[in-house]
């Protein structure tokens, strides 16, 4: 899977005229049903990309990039799971590290919306990730591993096999650095393990674990050779649709 998270750019406009960049540069692997391909625009722009998905056929999944889990109410500001699936959005990116940051979301809240966006019917993107100092500490393994274990409570087997967790260091995120392939595979697959010990080993093997943090195209590939890597969600670098469908392609050998 190769998931672009659009963050806060692109107006509804712009995110039409680039998911349709994207499917010209991408004709024929969106129809390799071994490759999932993912974009994730701004709630405002989510309706634009949709239409353009439903009426060029596009074999391409359409995710949020946050979603809360009440059904409706008095929540000003907030979107529900029945307004994206209305859009036909598949995907949520749930607990994204800048909205951990900036926006109070904790692995508690992580986990509410988590279950929400599986009882709608979608698919999550659930994140994680150290801050340098964790990983300075050399408490990495243990830090993973508790987002995970509260992130992913409650589930069903057949859920967790349906997650898809994306690994993604904050300090790699934007910055240009990122971890070698090696080690980034040694964290997704504890990842991997920590879901086969919640879960059993079926969901261990299903689950997907992506890598995000700075992927490029030159990099793509070297992370996607890694055995317990099985894709990317991409940043700066699915703005532009040569640059994403250039990882997307790196990602049909894998
Ligand atoms: P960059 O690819 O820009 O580093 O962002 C990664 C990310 O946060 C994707 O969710």
């Amino acid at each position: 899977m190769v998931a672009g998270n659009w963050k806060m750019y692109t107006t509804s406009g712009e995110g039409a005229v680039l998911v349709q960049d994207i499917a010209e540069e991408l004709e024929r692997e969106l129809d390799d049903n071994a490759l999932d391909v993912v974009v994730c625009p701004p709630f405002t722009g989510i309706k634009a990309v949709s239409t353009v998905v439903e009426l060029d056929h596009l074999n391409m999944g359409l995710g949020a990039q946050d979603m809360f889990w009440e059904a409706e109410g008095a929540f000003t500001g907030a979107i529900s799971a029945r307004m994206l699936t209305e859009l036909r959005c598949t995907h949520v990116i749930v607990g994204h590290s800048e909205r951990r940051e900036f926006f109070g979301e904790t692995d508690e809240t992580v986990n509410k919306k988590v279950h929400a966006v599986f009882a709608a019917g979608m698919t999550p993107i659930m994140c994680c990730g150290e801050t340098l100092a964790t990983r300075d500490a050399l408490e990495t393994d243990s830090f993973i591993r508790s987002q995970i274990v509260a992130g992913a409570a409650g589930l069903s087997a057949e859920q967790a096999a349906r997650l898809v967790i994306a690994y993604e260091p904050i300090w790699a995120i934007g910055s240009g650095r990122t971890p070698t392939p090696e080690s980034a595979n040694d964290v997704t697959r504890a990842i991997r393990a920590t879901i086969g010990a919640m879960y059993g080993p079926p969901a261990a093997m299903q689950v997907r674990v992506l890598y995000g943090g700075s992927v490029k195209p030159e990099n793509a590939s070297m992370f996607f050779s890694e055995p317990d890597i099985d894709g990317a969600l991409v940043g700066g670098a699915a703005l532009k649709a040569d640059s994403f469908a250039a990882i997307a392609k790196a990602a049909c050998g894998k």
